[in-house]
């Protein structure tokens, strides 16, 4: 069924554990998500980023619907979220949408500029009744990212985290502790005392992007250090895409998408049970 996404992230932290939110780009990917979720039974967050948007022409509805359709008919708890969003008309169109949260998305500017347009928005989005995630720190690596003002690499500080938190009035922290954006291998190192120091300083969950780039026993020290959401879309992509080029080589014959497609579904499942086992359980 799907639920608030203030209550999967309030739950993960209650318990110590955090939520995975998986990126959604296309029909397939919600139903190898929900699929994982359920092989491993932990709840899930759907996520839909600016850039996935774009994908489908601008048009957000269509996949929107999709995975909300998906969610709505599973075992288990799911929650859709607007990922990365930098254009605050997206972020308006986000609770008619179907979407009870979002990331909004200005860490690349610089501290005064981020805590103005993230205020903005966190106002706007509390009355429409959204949860909101803001970045303070920038995690680089995103195709198309706009130019950071953020040397390559920098960190979050707890102290300015913990004035931006206050200042923004932001549900959820995403901050840079060592990961990026866009990995394909697990090599990424992470900087947990950072992240119980971040812990210790800002009153809402903290929120680790680029995770595709980080190796299960990063990704268990991080949770245990007060990571309470797990973002990963890179990961899904190699496994799903692996499956079909390994498909389409063996069977240059094939023409039904379906064929393997399903390939590619299925792996992506199999991938997304074995990260919820490393984050969630
Ligand atoms: O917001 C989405 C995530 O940060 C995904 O990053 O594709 O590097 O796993 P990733
Ligand atoms: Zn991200």
């Amino acid at each position: 069924s799907l639920v608030p996404t203030r209550e999967l992230v309030e739950k993960a932290a209650a318990a110590g554990r955090a939520v995975a939110a998986f990126n959604v780009i296309t029909l397939e990917h919600a139903e190898a998500i929900t699929a994982g979720a359920e092989a491993a039974d932990r709840s899930v967050i759907l996520q839909i980023s600016e850039n996935a948007v774009r994908f489908h022409g601008g048009r957000v509805g269509p996949i929107a619907r999709a995975a909300a359709e998906v969610g709505k008919t599973c075992d288990i708890d799911v929650a859709l979220h607007l990922d990365h969003v930098t254009d605050i008309r997206l972020l308006h169109t986000a609770a008619d949408a179907g979407f009870s949260s979002a990331m909004f998305d200005a860490g690349a500017l610089p501290y005064a500029e981020n805590l103005a347009a993230t205020r903005a928005a966190v106002r706007w989005a509390h009355g429409a009744g959204l949860w909101l995630e803001g970045e303070l720190g920038y995690v680089g690596g995103k195709p198309d990212a706009p130019a950071s003002a953020h040397a390559a690499g920098v960190r979050t500080d707890p102290r300015e985290a913990a004035r931006y938190v206050a200042d923004t009035g932001v549900d959820a922290l995403a901050v840079a502790v060592g990961s990026s954006h866009a990995m394909t291998e697990r090599s990424a190192s992470l900087d947990h005392a950072l992240i119980g120091r971040l812990r210790d300083a800002v009153r809402v969950p903290l929120v680790l992007h680029g995770s595709s780039g980080v190796g299960d026993d990063e990704l268990r020290r991080a949770v245990r250090a007060g990571i309470v959401k797990v973002n990963i879309g890179t990961a899904l992509n190699i496994a799903f895409t692996r499956a079909v080029r390994e498909t389409l080589t063996a069977r240059p014959d094939l023409t039904d998408p379906r064929r393997y497609v399903a390939r590619g579904r299925e792996t992506m499942a199999e991938t997304v049970h074995s990260l919820l086992d490393v984050v969630s359980g």
